[in-house]
């Protein structure tokens, strides 16, 4: 089966409206070479005041947004209400995401966010009409102490509880190792392969293996443009969830560019 390539940029708090306008039009004009058939599913995941600018921009680009696609980093699962600072599902529809973020460890960690509210996050993505791009990942203390694949696997469990196989396939899971984001030090491709291939192991188990077959799995953790290729050249790694990489138009255009070389 093959599984479309992801390549998603997770900008997480940083950039201004105007920063985040320069960033975008440099990737598109970079995009805009291609068709969206030779590229793989580009993502990016602003912070929330530049969401309205950025996807006029992905739908300005003559590919009715299908070459540069738009995600939230977080979404709370009620639809409205009194629920300060949150954001719902439709409110980031409306402003043009088709993918959610949720999970990540940096929300887990800061935030407290727990793997239920995770799976609460995930079914209202999906009622929406919108995609969830799910993290999941160990600690170095929980990697030393031989847990990760266990760790991992009840994340998945948790986060998947409920939701049908059909919604399960059109998901996206993202595997980063806390100890490789923002540290330079990214996971042995191999190494990433093998936990990706268990992630796929877990969700056939609870989804069956048409799902585990269709579900995109992207790896996250210090990925660079000297990274992506051996790590797109790996059996189970459906693409890249980038963090500081994304942030310069150079780097991330690059990432793209050697992916559509790999697995295309
Ligand atoms: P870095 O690419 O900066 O390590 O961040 C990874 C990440 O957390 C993406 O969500």
């Amino acid at each position: 089966m093959s599984r479309k390539p992801i390549i998603a940029g997770n900008w997480k708090m940083n950039l201004l409206q105007s920063e985040s306008k320069a960033l975008f039009e440099g990737i598109k004009s970079f995009v805009s070479n291609y068709s969206a058939t030779q590229l793989p599913t580009v993502v990016i995941a602003p912070v929330f005041t530049s969401l309205n600018q950025v996807s006029a921009i992905a739908c300005d680009c003559g590919c009715e947004g299908t070459r540069l696609s738009v995600a939230g980093q977080n979404c709370h699962w009620e639809s409205s209400g009194a629920y300060t600072g949150e954001i719902s599902v439709e409110m980031l529809k409306d402003a043009g995401c088709s993918y959610v973020i949720i999970g990540h460890s940096e929300r887990r960690q800061y935030f407290s966010e727990s793997d239920e509210m995770i799976n609460k996050k995930a079914k209202a993505i999906l009622a929406g009409g919108l995609i969830p791009i799910i993290c999941c990942g160990e600690s170095l203390e929980q990697r030393e102490s031989g847990v990760t694949d266990s760790w991992i696997a009840s994340q998945i469990r948790a986060a998947l509880a409920g939701i049908s196989s059909e919604d399960v396939a059109k998901s996206v899971i993202a595997y980063e190792p806390i100890w490789a984001i923002g540290t330079g030090k990214s996971c042995d491709s191999e190494e990433a392969n093998r936990v990706i291939k268990m992630i796929r192991g877990v969700v056939s188990e609870v989804a069956g293996s048409q799902a585990a077959d269709s579900i995109r799995i992207l790896y996250g953790g210090s990925v660079k443009p000297s990274t992506i290729e051996e790590q797109m050249s790996k059996s189970d790694i459906d693409g890249a969830l980038i963090g500081g990489a994304s942030l310069k138009a150079e780097s991330f255009n690059e990432i793209i560019e050697k992916t559509m070389k790999v697995a295309v």
